[in-house]
C-alpha cells in the first residue's frame, strides 16, 4: 500500500499541498522538515515583526477571545531558541532576537510598563527563562552600549523578584501577583514558586553563585513542606495553588503538565550542580514518577502526554494548551543533566512525538496542530500552544549531549551581573500614583485559566482518584 501510494505521483503532490505532517523521528531530515512546517505555521500567529506591530508580543489584548497573553510569547521565544538548536535553521533567530530586545523595559529586566501592572511572578519567569536560554545556547551578548547581557537580564528577573518572598503567610513562598489589586493575588501558586526554584537554580550553575543555590534550596523546601506537594499512595501530587488568605491550609487540586516539568528540570540541575546529591535525585523521580502515571495515562500506552485536565473534554485555553512544550523541554534537558533518567524520558518523548505529528492534520492546510496527540483524528483546536506543543515534543527528540545548556564553566560567556537591575529599584506605590490602575488591566495575566477551571470544567483530580 506504501510502496503504491508512492508511486501515485500526482497523489502524493496533492497530499503534501493538503498539509498532514511526515515524521520519523529517526531521520533527522524528516525532523527538520517536520519542525520547519510547524514553526513556519505557528509564526503565522506572530506580526510584531511587521511595520508598526510591537515588536515581542503576540496578538491581544486579552478582552477578544482571540489573544495570547504577554508571557506565552516569552515562551513561544525561548521555544525558538531551542528549535535552532535542534535542527540548525536560522530563519526565527532574528524575530527572536528583537522581541528579547524590545520586551525588556526601562529597568532592563522585562517588566515593560505595558505588562508590570498585571504582570505575575510567573509572567516574568517565561522571559527571564528565554534569556537564560540564550545564554545556555550560546547566543552571543547583544554588543550595544547599555544593552545588558543575556544573563544579566535573567538576573535582573531574579532581583526583582527576590523582593516579593513572603513569610509573612504560609511561612514564605511566592505570591502569583505582584499587586494586591490583581486577582490572584491571595494565591501563591506552584509556577511562580517553581519558576524561581528553576531561574534560581540555572543561576547558580551558570554563575557558580552559591547564592542562587541556597535559594533554589529554600524554595523548594517551602513548596515540599506545603499542601502544594502531596505524597498520596506513594506517588507525588503537584497541585496548583493554594490561598495565602487562609495562610495556605487549602489547596487547589489541579495538576498541569508545566508544573511538574519546570520542578523537574530544576531538580535536574540541582541534582548535577551538586553531583549527583541523593535528595535531588529522589525528588527527580517522585516527579517523574507522578508525571508518568497522570500526563502518560496506560489508555494511550504509557508514553503519549496529554494534558488531562482540558484535552479530552476540549476546552483547555490558550495558555493550557502550550502547557505540554515546556514538560516536553524540560524532560529532555533533565535526560542530559541526570543522565540515568535518559532511558525513562526518551521513549516517552520519542511516542509522544510521532503521535503529536498525528494530529497536526487540520485547519486550511491540513496541518495544523490540535491538542489531543492520542488521537489521529484533528480535535478541532488550533493556536499558538498546539503549534509550540508539537514544536517542543518533536524537536526534544533531537537532543544530544552537545546541547547540554552552557554554563561560565562549559564555554558560556554571557556577562555576570549580579546587581543586575538593582539601580532601578521598583517602587509599586509610585508607578500606581503616576498611572493609576483600571478595571480592564485587572485581569492578571493567567487569570484567565483559574476562570476557566474555576467555572467550566468544575472538574478536579481528586475527582478521578
Ligand atoms: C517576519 O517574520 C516572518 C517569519 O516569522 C518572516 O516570514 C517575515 O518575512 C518577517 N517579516 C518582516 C517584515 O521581517
Ligand atoms: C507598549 O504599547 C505601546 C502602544 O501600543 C507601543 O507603542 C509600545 O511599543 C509598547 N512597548 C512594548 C515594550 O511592548
Ligand atoms: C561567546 O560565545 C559565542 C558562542 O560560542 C561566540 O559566538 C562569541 O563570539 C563569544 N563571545 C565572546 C565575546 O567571546
Ligand atoms: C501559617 O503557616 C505557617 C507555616 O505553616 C506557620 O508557621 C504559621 O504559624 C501559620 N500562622 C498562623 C497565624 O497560623
Ligand atoms: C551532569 O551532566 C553531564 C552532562 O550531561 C553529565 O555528563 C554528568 O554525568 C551529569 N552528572 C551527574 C551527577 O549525573
Ligand atoms: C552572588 O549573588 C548574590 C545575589 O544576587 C550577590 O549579592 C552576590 O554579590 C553574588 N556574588 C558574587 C561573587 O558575584
Amino acid at each position: 500500500m506504501w510502496c503504491s501510494l508512492q508511486a501515485l505521483l500526482p497523489l502524493a503532490g496533492i497530499l503534501s499541498i493538503t498539509g498532514a505532517i511526515d515524521l520519523d523521528i529517526t531521520s533527522k531530515d524528516s525532523v527538520k522538515s517536520a519542525t520547519s512546517s510547524i514553526a513556519y505555521d505557528m509564526m503565522t500567529y506572530y506580526s510584531g515583526n511587521q511595520t508598526g506591530q510591537v515588536p515581542g508580543i503576540l496578538p491581544g489584548p486579552c478582552s477578544s477571545a482571540e489573544c495570547y497573553y504577554w508571557w506565552e510569547a516569552g515562551a513561544m521565544w525561548g521555544a525558538l531558541i531551542n528549535y535552532w538548536q535542534y535542527t540548525g535553521d536560522e530563519s526565527y533567530q532574528p524575530s527572536v532576537i528583537e522581541a528579547l530586545k524590545f520586551q525588556i523595559g526601562p529597568e532592563k529586566n522585562y517588566n515593560p510598563p505595558n505588562q508590570s501592572k498585571n504582570m505575575g511572578i510567573d509572567d516574568q519567569d517565561f522571559w527571564g527563562f528565554a534569556a537564560m536560554e540564550a545564554a545556555e545556547a550560546g547566543i552571543p551578548d547583544v554588543q550595544e552600549d547599555d544593552f545588558p547581557s543575556w544573563l544579566a537580564l535573567a538576573q535582573a528577573v531574579w532581583n526583582f523578584q527576590v523582593q516579593y518572598w513572603e513569610p509573612a503567610s504560609c511561612g514564605g513562598g511566592f505570591r502569583w501577583q505582584i499587586y494586591p489589586v490583581n486577582a490572584g493575588y491571595n494565591l501563591k501558586n506552584t509556577v511562580s514558586n517553581g519558576g524561581f526554584f528553576q531561574l534560581s537554580v540555572r543561576l547558580a550553575r551558570y554563575t557558580g553563585n552559591q547564592t542562587y543555590a541556597d535559594w533554589a534550596g529554600k524554595v523548594y523546601n517551602w513548596m515540599e513542606n506545603t499542601l502544594l506537594f502531596q505524597m498520596q499512595d506513594g506517588h507525588l501530587y503537584i497541585w496548583d495553588n493554594t490561598d495565602a488568605d487562609g495562610n495556605c491550609t487549602q489547596v487547589e487540586h489541579y495538576v498541569w503538565t508545566y508544573n511538574y516539568g519546570i520542578n523537574l528540570m530544576g531538580c535536574a540541575m540541582m541534582y548535577n550542580f551538586t553531583n549527583g546529591d541523593q535528595v535531588w535525585k529522589t525528588r527527580i523521580d517522585n516527579i517523574l514518577d507522578g508525571a508518568a502515571l497522570l500526563f502518560f495515562p496506560s489508555d494511550y500506552g504509557n508514553n503519549i502526554m496529554t494534558e488531562m485536565l482540558c484535552e479530552s473534554q476540549g476546552n483547555c485555553n490558550n495558555d493550557q494548551s502550550s502547557f505540554k512544550a515546556y514538560l516536553s523541554r524540560w524532560m529532555a534537558v533533565t535526560s542530559l543533566l541526570a543522565p540515568y533518567t535518559h532511558d525513562l524520558i526518551m521513549p516517552k518523548l520519542q511516542a509522544s512525538a510521532q503521535a503529536a505529528a498525528k494530529q497536526c492534520v487540520g485547519g486550511s492546510n491540513g496541518r495544523q496542530c490540535g491538542r489531543q496527540w492520542y488521537s489521529t483524528t484533528w480535535d478541532g483546536s488550533k493556536g499558538v500552544g498546539q503549534q509550540m506543543s508539537a514544536l517542543a515534543v518533536i524537536g526534544a527528540t533531537q537532543i544530544t549531549q552537545d546541547m547540554v545548556p552552557l554554563s561560565a564553566k562549559t564555554g558560556g560567556n554571557s556577562t555576570s551581573n549580579p546587581n543586575a537591575g538593582n539601580d532601578a529599584p521598583h517602587n509599586p506605590e509610585e508607578e500606581f500614583e503616576k498611572d493609576p490602575i483600571t478595571t480592564a488591566d485587572k485581569a492578571g495575566a493567567a487569570i484567565l485559566t483559574l476562570i476557566v477551571i474555576g467555572t467550566i470544567t468544575g472538574l478536579s483530580i481528586w475527582i478521578i482518584l
